[in-house]
């Protein structure tokens, strides 16, 4: 018998407070009209002092929980992605089961950057293809602003902290949005064009120690975005053409939302027409592994996606990892 494996419920939040490009303006040598024509970001939010990872997934699993009709108690697995963590340990997802008060259920974060979500729900998929009884939390959560060099203007215009919630059972066809088809993919050689590295075993601090540059996100942006366009494409055409469908089948493409020339050199090269592509970047920049559970639960909610719609969701990351989710709604 096949396993149809259905989401149950969408959530989102932001932090309250919100940074412009005209408050950037005033911290490094940018402008609005640079930031505006290289990546489409206007606004970003950014956490609170007193928020973490954990924080903010609380929030959007809430979200995600009472959408679905569901309670916390009735969870078996919750899948955290994230790469800024709460801590190295505990992980980031027994810390939201402890906000939720609930104890028992398997805990587990996912590291793969941008990607983080689509490899959450395979990771998901994997749960209830083992015991159809599963029923998964997959949250994701970032607090980039933590590790933003705040004196590089190369990398602190891009970013954002949100984060995102889906809930994912077995189910009926036509019960809920049906996740068809997912792919991961991976290339670790690459893995140095896109780092955090300061913390890590690697390049740790010895006490008393100040972080350098190091602790915060450093890439080569240009080569980022030519391997973005390229795997994000190439993955899409692999999950269409393995379910048997074409390119003019897919009714919304939700891209990573890491910038808007990303997103719209990827929405020509599969010929899905711009009015079709969904975007949110304008608002709250790149949110990394947020980023995807966030526009989906907006499309949601602006009913850019409806019911019916066929959705192609490719991701791209740190690592390189990439991946694409196939969604029937
Ligand atoms: N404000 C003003 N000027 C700036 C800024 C800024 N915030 N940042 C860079 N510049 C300057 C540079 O110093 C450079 O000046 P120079 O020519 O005098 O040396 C000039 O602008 C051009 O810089 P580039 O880095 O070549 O700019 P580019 O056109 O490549 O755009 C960007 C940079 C937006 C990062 C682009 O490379 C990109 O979109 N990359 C992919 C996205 C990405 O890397 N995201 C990171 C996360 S990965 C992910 O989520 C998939």
């Amino acid at each position: 018998m096949n396993t149809h494996f259905i989401l149950r419920g969408f959530g989102r939040y932001a932090p309250e407070r919100v940074m412009t490009n005209a408050d950037l303006e005033k911290i490094v040598d940018t402008s609005d009209e640079w930031i505006t024509t290289r990546t489409g970001i206007k606004e970003r939010h950014i956490a609170a002092d007193d928020q973490a990872a954990s924080d903010m997934a609380y929030e959007a699993a809430k979200v995600a929980l009472a959408d679905a009709g569901m309670d916390a108690s009735e969870l078996t697995h919750i899948v955290c992605g994230t790469f800024t963590p709460d801590a190295m340990v505990p992980s980031t997802a027994c810390r939201i089961q402890e906000k939720f008060g609930i104890k028992g259920q398997a805990c587990v974060d996912i590291a793969a950057a941008c990607s983080g979500f689509v490899y959450a729900l395979e990771t998901a998929r994997g749960y209830i293809a083992l015991n159809p009884d599963s029923k998964v939390l997959v949250v994701t959560s970032e607090v980039i602003s933590r590790r933003m060099n705040w004196e590089d203007r190369t990398t602190c215009v891009l970013f954002g902290d949100a984060a995102g919630a889906a809930i994912v059972t077995a189910g009926e066809p036509g019960e809920g949005p049906e996740i068809k088809d997912i792919r991961l993919a991976a290339d670790g050689s690459l893995g140095d064009l896109l780092t955090v590295n300061g913390g890590g075993s690697r390049y740790a601090y010895k006490l008393g120690e100040t972080v350098g540059e190091e602790f915060f996100v450093q890439f080569q942006g240009r080569e980022v975005f030519k391997h973005a366009v390229r795997n994000m494409c190439g993955i899409c055409e692999t999950v269409l053409k393995d379910n048997g469908m074409v390119k003019a089948d897919v009714d919304v493409l939700i891209p990573h939302q890491a910038n808007w020339r990303i997103i719209d050199a990827v929405g020509r090269k599969l010929e899905i027409p711009a009015e079709r592509v969904f975007s949110n970047v304008d608002r709250y920049g790149n949110t990394s592994a947020a980023s995807v559970p966030v526009a989906l639960s907006e499309a949601l909610d602006t009913e850019f996606v409806k019911k019916g719609d066929t959705v192609l969701i490719p991701t791209f990351g740190g690592g390189f990892t990439w991946a694409a989710a196939l969604i029937q709604f």
